[in-house]
């Protein structure tokens, strides 16, 4: 959630943390705030003014004094409401300790309650200012930085990435996590840490990766990585593919708009070189072998946001071509519902990050089950990818705005693949019938494309129903999840009521809802319960709700149902979501371009969920 970096041993430091928290401002924007490492004190800016809070900083630190050390800090408020007063970093009673965190320290209410009883003073609400504190006392003590930071974490019970600077070692950084990523990068005379990729892009391709419950001393030009226990480890190192260019706007009014123009090649990329000559699929990266995926009995899929809706769609392909039994939980449900799994079941993890705290816990306890585990992916070595034993990379490049667009279309295919393979291995479909759908998968990129290219014709639609305020998205069979996708984006993009529901499910309640001035929009691409939908479609209008429909070109009887029609090319019916998602982000992003809200940063949200 909330974004961290450091470094030491640069003389631009201050600008270096700055462009850093522009990059990863997607964590949070509640505030944001630095700490410089100078002679015998440590200097720090902090701002809270919501999504500009970055941008505030920057000009508060136009005043920074030289330094080649320091923090900064994006947050996405857990404890403490965003203001100045909570921004991280976070300082001890002689503002000599400098902490920033990402995650929740659950007791920190009973450690507070004893720091104060013997005479700190908290001057935040944060769960966070207890560990700058529980450093102070064991520097007051003599210990230096690296051990005081070791032992202060042997009283915290929760998740962390956390780093440290006191005036006291000042060129010296104390990084250390448990359940939240942390990255540690190196260069000749610099050290670096960060919570994600995108924030060292261009500094450094040295980058490793810092595990569960180890700490890190950070020195110019060195890394020291030890356990908690204080065991000498070897950092593994991070392979990043991504260059910085990838990583900007590129020309783009913002990150939504160049991340839905840059579908089609995140679809034929995550697609590239899966098919051997001889027809099979190659899905490397999953290590789990022939055998292992023969033998699986049953497929347990969990997910959380978006991500949840490629997993509902995947279930449509996998019970479809591999006809094996499939379920999907929302990942923060599945842990705490005691499900039953046994070593033939395979857990698969979707997540854009690699990193959301829900899947990763859900896939550990799949694991402690008995389940093998397969994680899908964007994020190279990210937590789930390790942990798994075997994982399936979308290969879509970085995205930066908090709303999930081509990683969701990457998720959708890379899915369908697992689901083909399957087939394969089960032998449920013919060669022929596999290749035929290989082929249909591989036009894909080119009619995104064609969907894209309309996007004149959404923000017609978008204009027309500008001042509508409520929304239900409707759908069947596949079209269902595409409906529960089209309300996710709709609501956190631009703040407006918005539903999905399957279709058929109306008429037992949520028909209530519908009066003139409500709009419903329908995925009405051919799909098995096509005849169907048009029914409730018809039920809906005749309440007089205003009607918008995603229809496949050319569809007559969709034209007269509706009074909006979004058109997308005809596909093979479970890979029509992939199109039919595309006209829906369209319509959400100039929803919100219409109410003049930030489409990249929308509020409450951050990118990577890192707390349950
Ligand atoms: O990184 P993940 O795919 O695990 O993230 C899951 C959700 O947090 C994410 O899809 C979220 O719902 C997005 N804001 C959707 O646009």
């Amino acid at each position: 959630m909330c974004g961290i970096i450091g470094v030491t041993g640069r003389p631009d430091a201050a600008e270096l943390l700055l462009e850093g928290l522009e990059r990863l401002e997607y964590r949070g924007y509640d505030s944001a705030g630095l700490v410089l490492s100078v002679p015998g004190s440590l200097w720090r800016a902090r701002a809270a003014e919501g999504t500009t809070s970055v941008g505030a900083l920057r000009v508060l630190a136009a005043e920074a004094p030289g330094a080649s050390t320091g923090l900064g800090h994006t947050r996405w408020a857990t404890h403490g409401h965003p203001a100045v007063e909570n921004a991280h970093p976070l300082f001890d009673c002689t503002q000599r300790v400098g902490v920033v965190h990402n995650g929740i320290i659950e007791n920190h209410a009973e450690i507070q309650g004893r720091l104060v009883a013997s005479g700190h003073t908290m001057a935040s609400a944060t769960d966070t200012e207890v560990l700058a504190h529980l450093v102070e006392e064991r520097m007051a003590g003599g210990m230096g930085l690296a051990e005081s930071v070791r032992v202060a974490l042997g009283e915290v019970r929760g998740s962390f990435s956390i780093a440290v600077v006191s005036s006291d070692e000042p060129e010296l950084l104390v990084a250390a996590r448990r359940n939240t990523p942390l990255i540690l990068g190196l260069a000749d005379g610099a050290a670096f840490l960060a919570s994600d990729i995108p924030a060292l892009l261009g500094q450094t391709d040295r980058l490793f990766v810092l595990a569960d419950d180890q700490l890190a001393e950070l020195r110019p030009g060195s890394i020291a990585v030890s356990t908690l226990d204080g065991l000498p480890v070897e950092p593994p190192a991070l392979s990043v593919h991504w260059d910085l260019a990838a990583a900007q706007k590129g020309g783009y009014e913002d990150f939504m708009s160049k991340e839905i123009r840059e579908q089609p090649r995140a679809v034929a990329d995550t697609l590239l070189d899966r098919c051997r000559p001889d027809g099979s699929l190659a899905l490397d990266e999953a290590k789990l072998t022939d055998e292992d995926l023969r033998s699986i009995t049953r497929i347990h899929i969990v997910a959380c946001g978006s991500s949840y809706h490629a997993a509902l769609l995947a279930r449509y392909a996998i019970e479809h071509w591999a006809e094996l039994a499939a379920d999907v939980d929302v990942a923060s449900e599945f842990r705490y519902r005691e499900p039953v799994l046994d070593p033939k079941a395979l857990a698969l993890g979707v997540s854009q990050s690699g990193e959301s705290l829900d899947t990763l816990l859900a896939l550990r306890e799949a694991r402690a089950r008995g389940a093998r585990v397969l994680g899908v992916t964007n994020v190279v070595d990210s937590s789930i990818a390790r942990e798994a034993d075997g994982v399936l990379y979308t290969r879509a490049g970085p995205e930066i705005c908090v709303a999930a667009t081509k990683t969701l279309l990457a998720q959708i295919v890379a899915l369908d693949l697992l689901a083909l393979k399957l087939a394969q291995l089960r032998a449920t479909r013919s060669p022929r019938e596999i290749s035929a759908t290989l082929d249909a998968l591989h036009r894909l990129p080119a009619a995104i494309e064609e969907v894209v290219s309309r996007a004149k014709e959404v923000d017609d639609v978008a204009k027309a129903l500008g001042g509508a305020r409520d929304f239900f998205f409707l759908g069947r069979n596949v079209g269902y999840p595409v409906a529960l996708e089209g309300a996710l984006k709709l609501k956190e993009l631009s703040y407006l009521h918005a539903e999905g529901y399957p279709a058929g499910e109306l008429k037992h309640g949520p028909i209530a809802l519908l009066e003139p001035g409500a709009v419903v929009v329908g995925v009405a691409t051919r799909n098995p319960l096509w005849e169907k939908f048009r029914s409730n479609i018809a039920e809906v209008k005749s309440r007089g709700a205003t009607v918008v429909l995603v229809a496949n070109d050319g569809d007559e009887r969709a034209a007269q149902l509706a009074d909006h029609v979004l058109w997308v090319p005809e596909a093979e019916h479970l890979l029509s979501p992939v199109l039919d998602i595309v006209p829906l982000q369209l319509f959400a992003y100039r929803l919100a371009r219409l109410h003049g809200l930030d489409v990249d940063r929308p509020r409450n949200l951050a990118k990577t969920v890192t707390v349950e």
